[in-house]
């Protein structure tokens, strides 16, 4: 807190509240862009207010990314009797930074349950229609729609589509769409309105209107338009974040 007081953190976190419209921002020191460090200092920010908001009786849904995935080292061994589920099923995101991936070791740390989502990406249509038939992924679904809090990433549209190995056909779709932001599947444009949708199942955007405490956890200069964007849909009510782009978001709002 002294060295945010120093920054003069706490006055930009009150600034972004008001013109993010989100209820709390939290800002750790430095840009992750610049340093990887400030990345496991996001993720100790986010371990520090599930700690503080997490509940016997939980359901937590989280998606995947190397955000989320410094949340789990930086929790103490708790004894909760959570159940920590992936937000969707896969996104073509590599094994270490998949929600399945990460929801086993944040379920270890809490000492909770999980539940993971075996289902492949870039299946076809009716494929994806039969698997989610199957009892078993119904019953990971189910639990997936009764999440109470949801932790989540926000990457950069086409960087996301990338990293996800996208087609050149679908990237220049996304280009043409001005998409700006990608968050559990969604991309958005600039002022938060859905342009595409990954072919996966788990959480819808409705479903987001029902969750009671949703965090998003992104930070680094280049992310601030994507934040922006996601921060349009006012479904979040904690957003943590770096200095490198809180700052950007300042000069964007
Ligand atoms: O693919 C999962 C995901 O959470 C995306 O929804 C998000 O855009 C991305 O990861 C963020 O990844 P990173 O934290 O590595 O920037």
């Amino acid at each position: 807190d002294y060295v945010k007081e120093l920054l003069d953190l706490k006055n930009i976190e009150e600034q972004l509240e008001i013109n993010l419209g989100i209820g709390q921002v939290n800002i750790v020191p430095g840009d992750s862009n610049e340093n990887p460090l400030v990345k496991k200092e996001l993720g100790k920010a986010a371990a520090k207010v599930l700690q503080r908001f997490v509940n016997d009786g939980d359901i937590i849904a989280v998606t995947g990314g190397t955000t989320i995935a410094t949340i789990p080292e930086n929790l103490p061994k708790l004894s909760k009797n959570v159940l920590v589920v992936p937000g969707r099923g896969a996104l073509g995101e590599k094994v270490e930074i998949q929600a399945n991936t990460i929801v086993a070791a944040m379920a270890t740390q809490l000492g909770g349950n999980y539940k993971m989502l075996h289902v492949p990406e870039n299946l076809s249509p009716e494929a994806m229609e039969k698997l989610t038939e199957d009892p078993k992924i119904q019953e990971v679904l189910e639990a997936i729609r009764k999440a109470n809090i949801l932790i989540h990433g926000i990457g950069d549209a086409l960087e996301m589509a990338k990293r996800r190995g996208t087609s050149e056909e679908n990237l220049r779709l996304l280009e043409e769409k001005e998409a700006v932001a990608e968050a559990f599947g969604y991309y958005f444009d600039k002022d938060g309105k859905i342009v595409h949708q990954s072919n996966s199942i788990g959480l819808k955007l409705e479903d987001l209107e029902k969750i009671p405490l949703i965090i998003a956890i992104a930070g680094g200069k280049d992310k601030a338009k994507a934040i922006k964007s996601i921060a349009a849909s006012k479904k979040q009510h904690i957003l943590i974040t770096d200095e490198g782009a809180a700052l950007e978001l300042l000069k964007l709002c």
